[in-house]
């Protein structure tokens, strides 16, 4: 049985009737990683893997929901103090409490709803989880709130009932995506253009080694490197008082500051303002179906993310690294790190021998195997016929 069909009969025996059925996407990102919360650039894609949902107004003042892959049901109400216990039925009561807060009605509704993007790997499982449901809410009660708007409805679900002071990225490739394309988006202006994306037709293959690694403290490790940037933009704006973000500073601005600020915020932001240049820098190259150069900036990514940002990890560095052994175009951790996948960008023909050998390598040293993702970047949030 297919996932929407596991979703569909769920629904039938816990409900008795059928809905509508949504489903939005996890995201890669070919580079620009912790840019967005520094209104800089990324270049992400929707993928193949992401959540789907059953969903039916049920002519009450309640949400009752079913979690297949979690095997569990929830029923809250929709005033903030009927925040429900779980962390899965949390993103969705989230996207209600935000889309309310925007002046939309959200009426109770029934929902089954599973996944097959990979948890905590880096792939944004619950921006897919956020932008199905703010989709299918906006949809179902006729809300008519903009696309961004359903975005910064999950980013504001995530903010405020999460936990993570996340940028606008994640939950932005899964209601933009477009099939075939990465979008590169300015997260200062909200400026976007779509890349028509087809490393296969140049040669190459991406794919994504997940190091099964799951950082218990990332949310903290990742609010504290915001306040980093923030720290460092704050003490660069003194001299430069147009400096709004981060991304908008020069590295010799930074340099200015080198003694006023802690060692440690100099390199978080030493990285920032390196990596939005790059993702200019591989956008250019691409259009240029410069595939090597565009590599060569994800090694330089990764580097930043080890070193600098401080984002990766041994399991991590160790894919890396195997990767630049074997002449693999271009390889980095991916998203907000503490874990999950490297993404990598391999000729066609080193594809095999790259993965059977990260394969055998990694298990080797610690004791597990990666797994291994090939994607294909797909549409976004959508509703299904
Ligand atoms: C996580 C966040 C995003 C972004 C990335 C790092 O995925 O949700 O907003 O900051 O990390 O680029």
């Amino acid at each position: 049985m297919s996932m929407k069909e596991r979703i569909q009969e769920k629904f039938r025996t816990l409900y008795g009737r059928d809905g509508d059925v949504f489903a939005s996407a996890g995201r890669i990102n070919l580079i620009g990683e912790h840019t967005d919360y520094n209104g800089g650039y990324v270049f992400p894609g929707a993928i193949d893997k992401g959540i789907m949902a059953e969903i039916a107004l049920n002519g009450t003042e309640k949400v009752r929901a079913f979690s297949l892959d979690y095997d569990e049901y929830v029923e809250f109400g929709l005033q903030e103090e009927d925040k429900p216990e779980q962390a899965w039925a949390r993103y969705i009561f989230g996207v209600c409490r935000e889309t309310i807060k925007r002046g939309g009605k959200v009426a109770g509704f029934d929902t089954v709803f599973a996944g097959d993007v990979p948890l905590g790997a880096g792939l944004s499982s619950s921006a897919a989880l956020e932008s199905t449901f703010a989709f299918a809410i906006n949809e179902l009660n006729a809300n008519g709130i903009d696309k961004f708007e359903l975005a910064k409805i999950g980013q504001s679900t995530e903010h405020n009932y999460c936990g993570v002071k996340c940028g606008i990225m994640d939950q932005f490739a899964s209601c933009f995506g477009k099939a075939g394309c990465l979008i590169r988006l300015n997260c200062k202006t909200l400026e976007y253009k779509y890349f028509p994306f087809n490393p296969e037709a140049a040669g190459y293959k991406l794919v994504l080694l997940d190091s099964c690694v799951k950082h218990e403290l990332a949310s903290s490790a990742y609010n504290k490197r915001r306040a980093s940037c923030e720290n460092a933009a704050a003490a660069i704006r003194k001299n430069h008082p147009d400096v709004e973000f981060l991304s908008d500073a020069k590295r010799v601005w930074l340099e200015e500051v080198r003694t006023e600020i802690p060692e440690e915020d100099f390199l978080r932001a030493e990285y920032v303002i390196g990596e939005v240049q790059r993702v200019l820098d591989v956008c250019d190259a691409l259009e240029r179906g410069d595939y090597e150069t565009a590599g060569e900036m994800m090694y330089q990514t990764h580097f930043g993310m080890s070193r600098l940002y401080e984002v990766s990890c041994e399991e991590l560095d160790f894919l890396n690294k195997l990767a630049r052994k074997m002449d693999v175009s271009g390889s980095r951790v991916m998203g907000g790190g503490f874990g999950g996948c490297t993404i990598n960008l391999v000729k066609k023909e080193l594809y095999q021998p790259f993965v059977d050998a990260a394969v055998e390598q990694f298990t080797e040293k610690f004791g597990h195997a990666p797994k291994v993702y090939d994607v294909v970047i797909s549409d976004g949030a959508r509703k299904l016929d």
